[in-house]
């Protein structure tokens, strides 16, 4: 290839990033660079580390009906009532349930409710939720497409990471939330998600990237929205770890 070809090419590469919404090109990756066979090392290794203890459900079975699913979230919903399990329901003003389709081929799922959402009882509606929405729109998809909730459904004040025993009495529900949609892939969004989900405590820079199993679905973490916010030079990563989960979709 000549120099034109290659000037030519770059200026489309560029010119795709910026459509993406990138301002800038991360011209120097910080990360360790990792060679493929290393990468499906790590995986597999990574794989074989996260076995999901086994739940007493086992995998989940295959399908179940549209209406039967929102019927089914509906009645978690009912069943969570006015939550008083643990000590987040003090300080919060609404519980965050979550939303989307019950349809749901992808499954958003962060850490819990911030400022925003508790106010408008709504996953992901502030400042990271709109940086959320924004990506889920460049995947071509539509936010009513999906299905977003969060490990924990109250605010945990001052936006603190959600405690262990907060995350003890909480799981259940999203769990549950998963068995009714059954999604083809599960997003977890930053470190408190994948660490709550997969029951392991890596750093999410490392485990992000790789697919998991969760309980037969597969799992991809990436960054959390607000960290992305803070790191934009990362945002690349996030794009890259969604066009695994698209092709793992596809397939
Ligand atoms: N951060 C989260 O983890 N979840 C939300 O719903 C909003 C911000």
């Amino acid at each position: 290839m000549n120099s034109v070809d290659i000037a030519k090419r770059l200026k489309k590469a560029m010119e795709f990033y910026q459509e993406l919404g990138f301002k800038y090109l991360p011209v120097k990756v910080e990360h360790k660079c990792i060679s493929v066979k290393a990468s499906k090392m790590l995986d597999s290794k990574l794989r074989s580390e996260v076995k999901i203890p086994n739940s007493p459900l086992g995998e989940l079975p295959a399908t179940t009906p549209t209406t039967d699913k929102e019927s089914a979230l509906r009645a978690l919903r009912e069943e969570i009532g006015d939550c008083q399990r643990c000590k987040l329901c003090k300080n919060r003003k609404n519980i965050v349930f979550g939303e989307g389709s019950s349809q749901a081929e992808i499954m958003f799922i962060g850490e819990g409710p911030g400022r925003d959402e508790d106010i408008q009882a709504r996953p992901f509606v502030g400042e990271a939720g709109k940086l959320l929405t924004s990506l889920i729109v460049k995947l071509k998809l539509k936010r009513e497409e999906v299905y977003i909730a969060n490990i924990v459904k109250c605010r945990p004040p001052n936006n603190r990471e959600p405690e262990d025993d907060e995350i003890a009495i909480c799981r259940s529900f999203v769990e549950r939330q998963i068995e009714i949609i059954k999604p083809k892939v599960i997003v977890s969004l930053g470190k408190v998600s994948a660490h709550a989900l997969l029951k392991i405590k890596m750093p999410i820079s490392k485990i992000r990237g790789n697919f998991f199993d969760y309980r037969g679905i597969p799992l991809m973490p990436t960054f959390h929205p607000a960290y992305l916010l803070r790191n934009k030079k990362d945002k690349w990563l996030t794009w890259a770890d969604m066009q695994k989960v698209l092709e793992k979709i596809k397939n």
